[in-house]
């Protein structure tokens, strides 16, 4: 259907977008095409007609709490919320019935909730209650406010909720239960004085509440507000507070005699006056590969709070990260002068004496050792374009395709699985499909901790929808818990099941044989290869029953449309590679690509993990994945740069720490990148980092790393600059800038050109746009991408054509190969290298904490956080723990065959029998000082999850290393959402336009 359909003699601007069934609805005399079964208030907005809805959110759906949408349809009232539109509908907003029956649910609202917008930090023109009192035209209350008799609950670092001015919407419930799927918040709507409770009655700060700020961002009034709004939005809200109650008096005593008419405009004037010292910047995270995205509310460097609202992975939501996780942004220990060693000892020096050195050593050492003496490495928390700017001067200036980014670490095989079997390394389609399978079946992914967001969307499929999910884990973590089927394959073996499962579906008539035919290469050869994987042989290697397994495989059969979803948990063993190829491969084999719903989903850790390696950081392959061995696409690249480039691969990263050994690596420019202690063997990598000639570490703060440097150059975190981020989605994204930079640091883009510029250069970049201008040039999967086409929360998904056309889906057509067949990939298994014996006799796993981002150098600036989940620990199982005589608090040495940790432990069913796992949110005791060198041999990828210990109980009984206030210790209390139904049930309960009764009125 068009948009611009006649109707009633003028244009409709209301017709809805997508091809449906046309209904034609009649609303107050006027008549509006709608889409059969669409929700009545969606078109009641579209058409513009001004409807009170204090309950209603598109994302949320209809709750039907709050009575005040109603309108009358056939001499009937009805909510319009959850109203379906039928075609020749008669709608009446404005009969007397409907807006006497909405005044009179508001006055139930305003009973609730006090109107003191002058003095609130929430009357900012976004306030729901004020808004509608205002549309109302409400003067006087009916029901007269009555407090409830709670106090404010000010148990969560980042946020407050005051049970007094909660109108009891039940839109922080219903985002909780429904959204998130934390399961925390319920209405206890048979007590005589409802509230929102957490875990059933618990304090906030005792709760199971991840801090996700859900229920914030949908609160439609001041109930519940960020603390860092609280006394800062407003010119008055700072007040001390018996001067604030004293303001509210004074409100109060005036507003029988004025009504609400005066005192809203005088909010409304104060609200006004805000909007010129607050300002709002969209952003996109800087943590996860999600790529959420959200407006930034700042007053100067103060920030407000973060809004998430329209972020096409997003929406509203959030996790604690990208919610509350930026006070390292304004962290005091910020770098902001250069530093130069000076022997033992750093000293301040100026931009110009920095720069000026690196230069001169770039050039002596490129004169007496070569170019590839010389190596870099950007970061995936840069942007596209600070990412293909280092590669460019690695390439265009140094002369080496020594550049790399720590893709390396993570997502390189998974990368290698799909250009395999599909053709593009990047997940085949959207967030929204994974949302739309039938089943998900996530291996090795802490996904509801490393990914929350994107978990969410697969908690709420499974709660709402009857998604299947299927988890191969180690540990019984939160998805695992969820899980229709949850599998405990013994550490390193996916590759083994994920294959007996695939051989079983081809033996049984399982696979989907038409899909094969049409569209796959290789099925004899593929076949041939699983021979050895018997269900049998993958139950012994496994440890997992066959009964179990052939379960697997009928679910997947079954399934209308399977996404699989995997991270480390795979790609960081030593087969990673040949895993990510396994999965891909079930997925042909069952037809699961080419259609939503389907395809594989590696999941990106960093937010422009994706990003730096699409923009060329990696040492085989030019912007866009094009080798460097093609003199064709070099030729494109020379004329464009006026420069001959190195035709040979240069060193990936892990690469360079061994020839760092070996003596042939001199220098090295790293950016953004904690290498010395996410790398793996990191006694090994700091050993190498302190023979280099030169080290230049271009950071936010002093990370450990920069121990090790010759020169550190401060640097701007992405607040504060400008550029793109590509998610896992293979979404980019804008950022836009919210503060100035710090005095004396300054963008990654505009230092990388400074080197460039002194080593003969002659870049003029003056705005990340026109890098980003010359990557679509140069690179066919950007080749539509420009910062207008990107403006605001517009984004695209690669591969983006000339004209813009982005593909959200990939293979709808065609698979990425010249023949447009998707390839099944022959495998064979060879197993874990590391693995316990006698003397290491516990295998220790390792990852992400939902709260802290990978080593927590940002996140353990942050107060909040830090005070939650302040340290590091190791998971012990209950049944090791008993053996061991460790209990939680109990100091351990972790030793492996590479190095020593100790750490306090915590003991958990999490996890099982002698499998041991440490987060990695350490800087003091890091997990990789006891991980190896060893890779997946395809790409490098070290072998994180493949470790062995040792474990020596020490005398030391600390206390937990988590604390009680953890949401870890919280008891969840899931329900249907917000439950409207049991208040409905009260018996002090009408509906509007009867006889209405508030229900805190008795
Ligand atoms: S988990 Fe906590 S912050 Fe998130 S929606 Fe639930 S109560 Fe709110
Ligand atoms: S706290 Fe929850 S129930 Fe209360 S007003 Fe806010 S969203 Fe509605
Ligand atoms: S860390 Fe990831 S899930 Fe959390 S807000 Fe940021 S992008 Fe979203
Ligand atoms: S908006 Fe319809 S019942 Fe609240």
């Amino acid at each position: 259907m068009q948009a611009s359909t006649i109707l009633n003699g003028k244009k409709n601007e209301t017709a809805p977008e997508e091809d449906s069934a046309v209904a034609l609805v009649v609303i107050d005399g006027l008549e509006y095409m709608a889409r059969e079964g669409e929700r009545l208030v969606d078109l009641i907005n579209r058409a513009g007609v001004k409807l009170a809805q204090v309950c209603y959110h598109p994302q949320l759906g209809p709750i039907q709490t709050c009575d005040t949408c109603m309108v009358e349809i056939d001499g009937k009232l009805v909510r319009a919320c959850a109203t379906t539109v039928t075609s020749g509908m008669k709608v009446s907003t404005t009969s007397p019935a409907a807006h006497s029956a909405r005044q009179e649910a508001f006055d139930r609202i305003l009973g609730n909730h006090m109107l003191y917008c002058t003095v609130c930090d929430n009357n900012n023109g976004n306030c729901t209650v004020h808004n509608t009192t205002k549309l109302l035209a409400i003067e006087h209350q009916q029901i007269p406010f009555r407090p409830k008799p709670y106090e404010v609950d000010d148990t969560n670092p980042f946020y407050r909720y005051d049970p007094g001015q909660c109108i009891l919407c039940g839109r922080c419930v219903e985002a909780c239960q429904n959204v998130q799927v934390n399961e925390t918040l319920s209405i206890n709507w048979e007590d005589p004085h409802p509230r929102v409770l957490w875990d059933g009655g618990s304090t906030i700060g005792m709760s199971s509440c991840v801090s996700c700020g859900h229920c914030i961002t949908v609160c439609p009034c001041n109930a519940l507000m960020e603390k860092s709004m609280l006394g800062h939005a407003g010119f008055l809200t700072g007040l001390s507070k018996p001067v604030l109650d004293g303001m509210i008096d004074v409100v109060k005593d005036i507003e029988p005699e004025t009504g609400f008419g005066p005192i809203l405009r005088v909010s409304e004037a104060e609200a006004a006056m805000r909007e010129s010292r607050i300002r709002r910047t969209k952003t996109v995270c800087t943590y996860c590969g999600v790529g959420c995205s959200f407006d930034l509310w700042t007053k100067d460097r103060h920030i407000l709070k973060v809004e998430p609202a329209e972020g096409p992975a997003n929406g509203i939501s959030t996790c604690v990260k990208g919610k509350f996780g930026w006070d390292y942004v304004n962290d005091p220990d910020r770098l902001t002068k250069p530093l130069i060693r000076n022997g033992g000892e750093f000293r301040e020096a100026s931009w110009d004496e920095a720069l000026d050195l690196v230069a001169r050593k770039f050039s002596e050492i490129k004169a007496t050792s070569g170019p590839d003496a010389l190596a870099f490495i950007s970061s995936s928390k840069c942007t596209n374009e600070e990412s293909f700017l280092m590669q460019k001067l690695a390439r265009a200036v140094a002369g080496t395709n020594n550049i790399d980014n720590c893709s390396r670490y993570c997502q390189a095989p998974a990368t290698i699985g799909l250009f395999r079997t599909v053709g593009y390394g990047g997940d085949s389609g959207s967030i929204h499909d994974i949302e739309n399978a039938g089943l998900v079946l996530i291996v090795g992914s802490n996904t509801a901790e490393s990914h929350p967001v994107l978990a969410t969307r697969v908690k709420r499929a499974h709660k709402l929808r009857g998604q299947k999910l299927i988890v191969a884990d180690l540990r019984e973590h939160e998805m695992a818990r969820r899980a229709d089927v949850f599998l405990h394959p013994k550490p390193g073996t996916d590759l083994v099941w994920l294959s007996a499962v695939t051989l079983y579906l081809l033996e049984n008539d399982l696979a989907n044989t038409e899909f094969l035919q049409q569209w796959v290469n290789g099925l004899d050869e593929y076949k041939k290869s699983l021979a050895p994987f018997t269900l049998e042989f993958a139950s012994r290697t496994c440890g997992l029953p066959v009964e179990t397994l052939k379960k697997v495989a009928h679910m997947i059969s079954e399934a209308s449309s399977v996404c699989a979803l995997w991270a480390m948990g795979v790609t960081q063993q030593s087969q990673g590679s040949d895993t990510s190829t396994a999965i891909s491969n079930l997925l042909l084999v069952t037809g699961n690509y080419m259609r939503t719903g389907t395809g594989s989903y590696p999941l990106r850790g960093h937010n422009n993990v994706q990003g730096a390696s699409d923009s060329g950081s990696m040492p085989n392959n030019l912007p866009g994945y094009q080798s460097v061995n093609d003199p064709e696409i070099r030729a494109r690249f020379e004329a464009a740069w006026k420069i001959k480039l190195p035709a040979a691969k240069g060193l990936d990263n892990h690469e360079m720490v061994d020839a760092i050994h070996q003596g042939k690596l001199k220098s090295l420019y790293l950016i953004g990148e904690e290498m010395a202690i996410v790398d793996s063997n990191a006694n090994y990598v700091a050993e190498a980092f302190s023979k280099l000639d030169f080290l230049v570490v271009q950071d936010i703060f002093f990370s450990f790393t920069c121990r090790f440097a010759d020169v550190v150059l401060p640097a701007c975190p992405s607040l504060e600059k400008e550029g793109t981020f590509t998610s896992t989605e293979r979404r980019i994204q804008r950022l836009y800038q919210v503060f100035d930079p710090l005095p004396g640091s300054r963008p990654d883009w505009k230092i990388t050109q400074d080197i460039a510029n002194r080593l003969g250069a002659n870049w003029n970049y003056r705005h990340p746009s026109e890098i980003m201008s010359e990557i679509a040039s140069l690179t066919p999967m950007y080749s539509g991408v420009s910062f207008e086409r990107i403006e605001g929360y517009k984004s695209l998904q690669w591969p983006v054509e000339a004209d813009g056309t982005d593909q959200p889906l990939h293979y709808t057509k065609r698979f990425a190969f010249p023949d447009g067949k998707a390839k099944l990939f022959p495998l064979s298994w060879t197993g874990p290298q590391d693995v316990p014996n006698t003397q290491f006799d516990l295998h220790l796993n390792n990852g992400r904490l939902l709260e802290h981002f990978h080593e927590g150098n940002l996140t353990n600036r942050v107060k909040g956080i830090h005070e939650k989940t302040p340290d590091t620990f190791v998971e012990i199982s209950p049944e090791l723990a008993r053996e061991r005589g460790v209990q939680s608090g109990t100091w351990v040495l972790l030793t492996s065959r590479y190095g020593k940790v100790r750490v306090r432990a915590l003991v958990t069913d999490r996890v099982q029998g002698r499998e041991l796992y440490m987060p990695m949110n350490s800087t003091e005791s890091p997990v990789n000082r006891l991980t190896s060198s060893r890779t997946d041999p395809t790409t490098h990828t070290p072998a994180y999850k493949e470790t062995s210990v040792h474990m020596e109980v020490l005398a030391e009984i600390g206390d937990s290393p988590l604390p009680r206030i953890n949401h870890r210790f919280g008891h969840p209390t899931p329900q249907h959402g917000v439950e409207v139904e049991r208040k409905w049930k009260r018996p002090d309960y009408r509906s509007p336009g009867n006889q209405l009764i508030q229900i805190q009125q008795r």
